[in-house]
C-alpha cells in the first residue's frame, strides 16, 4: 500500500513510569454528536486527537455545528439543538470508524433531509445490516451494497419507536436505535443478549434527556431536549490495553496508567489476566462525568494460559488482540470461544492474529468463533496488520519479548484510536521503529 507505515518492533527494556493515555474513543465519538444535538455550548475535555472522531466532529461541522479546538484534546461544540442540523453538500466520511457511522446512521434516520455515509476499504467491508434492519422497522429508508457502506439516508420519514431485541450483543447497534429514538413517536426499547458499553445511555442522561437504563437494557421516548454540559472524557482502557499487556509480559515491569475509564463494560481484559496471574491494581478511583475512572498500576507476572470465561467476551471484546499476544507469551494453552464478532472488526481478528501469531512460531488453531494458542515463545518474523490498528499495536507489544524484530505491516490506521502510540511507547520501554 503506498504511504503505508510499517513497523519494526525488537526487545526494548522492562517499562516504567506514567504511561498518558489518549481519551476514550466511544465517549469521544458520543460526545461530539450529543453536543451538536444540545442547546448551547457544550466544552468537551479529554476528547480523542484520532482519525476516525475527528472525523465525526468534521461530519457535525459539515451539518452546520460550530465546533471549535481550544487546544489539543479540547472542544467547545456550539449545540444547534435536536432539529437544527442542515443538509450536506455531499457524502459524509466517516474514515475507519464503524463506531461513528453506525451511530450517525441512527442520528441521520431522524433528520428532514436526505445524507450519505461513506468509509474507507476497511470500513467498506463492515457489515451495516444489522442497524439498516433494526432502522427499517421504526420507519427509516436506508440503502446500501448489499449491507455494506456508503449508506443513503433518506431524511423526512416519520419514525416511530420500536421494541428491539438485539441478535448479537453490540453497543453501536444499540446506540444507533437509541438515536434514532430522539426523534421517534412513542416509545424506542432495546434489550440485548448481554449487557455491552452503556456510553450513550449514561450520556444521553448527562445531557438531560430522560431514560431509564440497566445492564441489557434501556428505554426512552422521543420529543425531548438535550441540554449542553461539560462532558471530561476518560482515559481509553482499550488503549490502556497494549500497555498493560506489555508491563505483564516483560520481566521487571513497573508501569502506572492514570485516570483510565473503568466502566465495567469495557474492562474484561483485566479479569481475563488476573485468571491468567497478572499483577494489576486499582487506585485512586473516582469520576469523570458520571463514568467510574482509576490509576492502575501493572506489575510484570508469569502468565498461565486459561480457558477464558464466555461471559467476559462482550466487556473485553475490543482487547483480543492484545490477550492473544498474552496468551502466545504464557506457559499452557488458552482458549476463547464465543468471540464470532471477532471476525466482523476492522479486520477478522481471529484470522488476522491467528496468521501473524503463526508467522512468530506460535501454535494456534482457529475455530469459527474463537483460537486455541498453545503458549511458550515467539520469534521474529514479518506479520500483516491488514489496516487494524488494535492488530498493529497488539504486534509491537509482541515484539517486545519476540527473540528477533518483528516487522509490522501497514500501520497506518493506528492513528484512527492512539495518536502518539509510537512515541509514547518508546519512552515507557518499546523499541519501535517506524519505515
Ligand atoms: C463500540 C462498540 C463495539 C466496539 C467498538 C466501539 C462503541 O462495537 O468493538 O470499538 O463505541 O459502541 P460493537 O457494537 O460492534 O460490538
Amino acid at each position: 500500500m503506498t504511504g503505508a507505515l510499517h513497523w519494526t518492533s525488537a526487545a526494548g527494556g522492562a517499562l516504567h513510569g506514567d504511561a498518558a493515555i489518549p481519551g476514550d474513543k466511544s465517549v469521544s465519538h458520543r460526545a461530539i454528536m450529543l453536543a451538536a444535538l444540545a442547546e448551547g455550548g457544550s466544552r468537551i475535555r479529554g476528547f480523542l486527537e484520532g482519525g476516525g472522531t475527528r472525523a465525526t466532529a468534521a461530519i457535525m461541522q459539515r451539518l452546520g455545528v460550530r465546533i471549535e479546538a481550544v487546544g489539543a484534546g479540547e472542544r467547545i461544540v456550539h449545540g444547534v439543538g435536536l432539529h437544527g442540523l442542515r443538509c450536506a453538500d455531499g457524502p459524509l466520511d466517516c474514515g475507519n470508524a464503524g463506531t461513528g457511522m453506525r451511530l450517525l446512521s441512527g442520528l441521520l434516520a431522524g433528520q428532514a433531509f436526505d445524507s450519505v455515509l461513506a468509509g474507507d476499504a476497511s470500513l467498506s467491508r463492515r457489515p451495516m445490516g444489522r442497524v439498516i434492519e433494526p432502522l427499517a422497522s421504526m420507519g427509516a429508508h436506508i440503502e446500501s451494497r448489499d449491507g455494506l457502506p456508503p449508506l443513503r439516508i433518506e431524511g423526512g420519514r416519520g419514525l416511530h419507536g420500536i421494541h428491539y431485541t438485539l441478535p448479537v450483543a453490540s453497543a453501536q447497534v444499540k446506540s444507533a436505535i437509541l438515536l434514532a429514538g430522539l426523534y421517534a413517536d412513542g416509545e424506542t426499547r432495546v434489550d440485548e443478549p448481554h449487557p455491552t458499553r452503556d456510553y450513550t445511555e449514561r450520556m444521553l442522561a448527562a445531557f438531560g434527556w430522560p431514560i431509564e437504563f440497566a445492564p441489557g437494557t434501556a428505554r426512552l421516548h422521543g420529543g425531548a431536549r438535550l441540554r449542553a454540559t461539560g462532558i471530561e472524557v476518560p482515559a481509553d482502557f482499550s488503549s490502556a490495553a497494549f500497555f498493560i499487556v506489555a508491563a505483564s509480559v516483560v520481566p521487571g515491569s513497573v508501569l502506572r496508567l492514570r485516570r483510565i475509564g473503568l466502566n465495567p463494560r469495557r474492562t474484561g481484559l483485566l479479569q481475563a489476566l488476573r485468571l491468567m496471574g497478572a499483577d494489576i491494581r486499582i487506585g485512586n478511583e473516582g469520576l469523570a462525568a458520571g463514568e467510574p475512572v482509576g490509576d492502575l498500576l501493572v506489575r510484570s507476572a508469569p502468565l498461565h494460559g486459561i480457558d477464558l470465561p464466555p461471559e467476559l467476551v462482550p466487556d473485553m471484546i475490543d482487547e483480543f488482540p492484545a490477550l492473544f499476544v498474552a496468551a502466545a507469551l504464557a506457559e499452557g494453552e488458552t482458549t476463547v470461544t464465543g468471540a464470532a464478532e471477532l471476525r466482523v472488526k476492522e479486520s477478522d481478528r481471529i484470522a488476522t492474529m491467528a496468521t501473524g501469531l503463526r508467522a512468530l512460531g506460535a501454535d494456534v488453531t482457529e475455530t469459527p468463533d474463537g483460537v486455541r494458542i498453545a503458549g511458550g515463545t515467539l520469534g521474529g518474523g514479518e506479520v500483516d496488520s491488514h489496516g487494524d490498528h488494535r492488530v498493529a499495536m497488539s504486534f509491537a507489544v509482541a515484539g517486545l519479548r519476540a527473540r528477533a524484530p518483528v516487522r509490522i505491516r501497514d500501520c497506518t490506521n493506528v492513528a484512527t484510536s492512539f495518536p502518539g502510540f509510537v512515541d509514547l511507547a518508546n519512552a515507557r520501554g518499546f523499541a519501535l521503529a517506524v519505515s
